[in-house]
This record gives C-alpha cells, sequence and structure tokens, in this order.
C-alpha cells in the first residue's frame, strides 16, 4: 500500500477529521465526543491554528483523512503539538512518525527552543509513542472538566539543551535512555555492563535511577539535540553521613553519533551547576583512563587523584586502568 500523502488541512476537512478523532476516541471507555459544545474549532480547524501562527496537516486516505496534526507557537519559546490522530487501521505503520516530523520541522524553523504536547491519561499507546520521540513528563496532570472527565499529562522536550529529569521525566525517558546506554556499551564504552546488553536491562537500570530521583537519592539530567535525546549523566546524592558536602558523578554518556558537538561538555556542566545548587561543594568520579572520558574531565578543569591499573576489563577481557578525578565547586 503506498503511504497516505500529508497535505495542509483546509476547513473543508471538517467532518473527516471529526471522524478521525471519534475512530480513535472510540476505542477508550468512558470517552464522549459533543463537538458543538466542546470542540467548535473542528468545523474550521486549519483557520483556527492558523490565526495562531500555526499549522494543521492531514494525512489523505482513499476515502478521507487517515491522520492529523497540527503545531502553533505557545509561551516562553515553546511550540504546542496538537490534534495527534492516526486512523486505527494504520497504527504501528510510522504514519504517526511521519506526522511528528512535519509538525516538529515547522515548528522548529518557526523558532521553537521547546515543543511541549498535552496527552489524555487513558491514551496508553500515545504515551510509549511520545516518549519514543524523546518527550518526557512535565509538570502536573491537567484537569480539563469536561464531558469525558478528562485529566492529561504534559510531555516536553527540549529542542536543543540539557534539563533534570524528576521522576516522572525520567520514568518516561527510561526506555530511550536505555537504547542509548546499550549502543554505548556495545561501541566499547567503559561504564558498569559489558556487551551485549538488552535493552530492556538497561532500560530497567533507568527506571531504578527514576525511583532513587524519588527518594532524593540521585539527580539525572539529559541532553537533546535537534529534539532527540542523545545523551545523560547522573549524580549520586546518596553519601555517608560525614560527607553529605560531596556527590558523584556517573553514567555521563553520549549516543554515538552525535559525539564531539559539546553534548558531553552540556551535560557535565549542567551535573555541576545541580550539584552546586543541591549545597555539594565537591564532585568525585571515575573514568578508563586514555579514553574520551578523560580528555573530556580535564579539559573541564577537574583534577586528576590517582590512577589504578587494571580496574575493568572490556567485552574482549582486557584489563583498563581507571583514574579517579574530583573537582571543588566554588
Ligand atoms: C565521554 C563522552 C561523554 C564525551 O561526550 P561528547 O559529547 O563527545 O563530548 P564533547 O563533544 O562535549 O567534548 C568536549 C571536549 O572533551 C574532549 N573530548 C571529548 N571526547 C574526546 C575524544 N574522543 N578524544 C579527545 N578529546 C575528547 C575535547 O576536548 C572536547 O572538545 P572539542 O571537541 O572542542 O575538542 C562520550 O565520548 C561518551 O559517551 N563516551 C562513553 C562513556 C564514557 O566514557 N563516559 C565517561 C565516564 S562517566
Amino acid at each position: 500500500m503506498t503511504p497516505p500523502d500529508i497535505r495542509p488541512g483546509t476547513d473543508n476537512d471538517g467532518p473527516g477529521l471529526i471522524a478521525l478523532i471519534w475512530s480513535c476516541w472510540s476505542r477508550y471507555p468512558g470517552i464522549r465526543m459533543d463537538v458543538d459544545r466542546e470542540m467548535p474549532e473542528l468545523h474550521a480547524l486549519a483557520s483556527y491554528y492558523a490565526d495562531q501562527g500555526g499549522m494543521l496537516w492531514i494525512a489523505e486516505g482513499r476515502d478521507g483523512p487517515v491522520g492529523m496534526i497540527a503545531a502553533r507557537p505557545a509561551a516562553d519559546g515553546a511550540w504546542e503539538i496538537c490534534r495527534v490522530y492516526v486512523a486505527p487501521a494504520l497504527h504501528g505503520g510510522g504514519l504517526g512518525h511521519r506526522l511528528l516530523d512535519v509538525a516538529e520541522a515547522f515548528a522548529m524553523a518557526g523558532g521553537a527552543e521547546r515543543l511541549v504536547l498535552w496527552s489524555d491519561t487513558r491514551f496508553d499507546r500515545a504515551h510509549g509513542f511520545y516518549e519514543k520521540r524523546s518527550y518526557v513528563r512535565q509538570g502536573a496532570i491537567r484537569v480539563l472538566n469536561d464531558i469525558s472527565n478528562s485529566l492529561e499529562y504534559g510531555y516536553a522536550k527540549p529542542v536543543n539543551g540539557a534539563m533534570l529529569l524528576d521522576i516522572a521525566a525520567a520514568t518516561a525517558a527510561s526506555r530511550r535512555l536505555g537504547e542509548i546506554l546499550a549502543t554505548c556499551v556495545e561501541a566499547g564504552a567503559p561504564m558498569a555492563f559489558l556487551p551485549p546488553l538488552a535493552p530492556d536491562r538497561a532500560a530497567a537500570f533507568y527506571r531504578r535511577t527514576a525511583s532513587e530521583i524519588g527518594s532524593g537519592k540521585r539527580l539525572l539530567v539529559a541532553a537533546w539535540r535537534n529534539a532527540v535525546l542523545v545523551g545523560s549523566g547522573t549524580l549520586d546524592l546518596d553519601m555517608p553521613e560525614n560527607q553529605r558536602h560531596r556527590a558523584e558523578m556517573q553514567m555521563v554518556l553520549v549516543h554515538p553519533p552525535t559525539r564531539r558537538l559539546g553534548i558531553g561538555r552540556m551535560i557535565v556542566r549542567t551535573l555541576e551547576q545541580q550539584a552546586a545548587a543541591s549545597g555539594r561543594t565537591l564532585l568525585t568520579l571515575n573514568t578508563r583512563a586514555d579514553d574520551a572520558g578523560e580528555s573530556l574531565f580535564r579539559v573541564l578543569g577537574w583534577q586528576e587523584a590517582g590512577r589504578i591499573p587494571g580496574y575493568a576489563v572490556d567485552a574482549g577481557g582486557v584489563a583498563h586502568a581507571t583514574l579517579f578525578f574530583w573537582k571543588a565547586l566554588a
């Protein structure tokens, strides 16, 4: 089957869009639709978004719309992605990705610094999709007070930048972070794992990290490039009672295709700022000698404390020295 064309929406698409949205909503119990009372804008949706500086797109099937998406500018440099619907018969076929590619590219060309969206808490399939697309949960649940008693999760991602993840955001990011970890381990990164690292095991590592964030034992910073989550790093805050001024930096890693673009530097700098904001004045870490990590931390002003030969083995069983570094925070 040829993939449906994606074209700009028009106000004449109203009836087809209403049918498309209902084909998605009717799969979930408790969701009701009253267009005239709650969504009159569907009768002229292209104008509705154009009037706000945004745009609507339609994926055209043989008998009408089989997909839709819209984007509009929001506050503080953000753009909102809205009305993401794909006909249930086409779920899993890649149309959602194509629609989101179009809307995100439009928002980024319009100067978006952040992309945000809202998703009904019942739409579990959509949550997995947004998380695959590097969105993470953000903020409180929104109560719509509508006839469907809708509650919505907020999702967001920076286009380029790093941010601290709370427990909900870290849980949402765990699959993507696990993919990055598994790829880095496969490429020989000196982390605590040896290849092959199954993606599920790597994701489980970040779900545990999320629960440690919830109990205040750890901080996690993630970094995005061109709206794709490409790296992360953690700070272990769970120190003995005579070292509560110290934290240990761990698991700083960047997806191999986006290395040497300043992302590792951005993650370490953000972790340093977060450590200072948490009242920590001394940071420590260890990393394999003669490797990219050593160069990164030296260039960022970390001091070498010493070297232990034969500290950890690689996938071939070869033992490598590890360097211990420290940095005092002003
Ligand atoms: C270490 C790592 C995080 C660096 O990420 P990155 O995004 O490529 O780093 P940056 O682009 O921010 O590099 C900043 C500086 O560090 C130094 N650097 C980083 N990687 C380097 C390398 N492979 N060789 C030499 N210098 C390097 C350079 O001075 C670089 O600046 P430059 O590119 O302007 O010359 C990445 O290589 C990685 O994920 N490695 C596997 C995991 C790991 O070893 N982590 C460290 C232990 S926790």
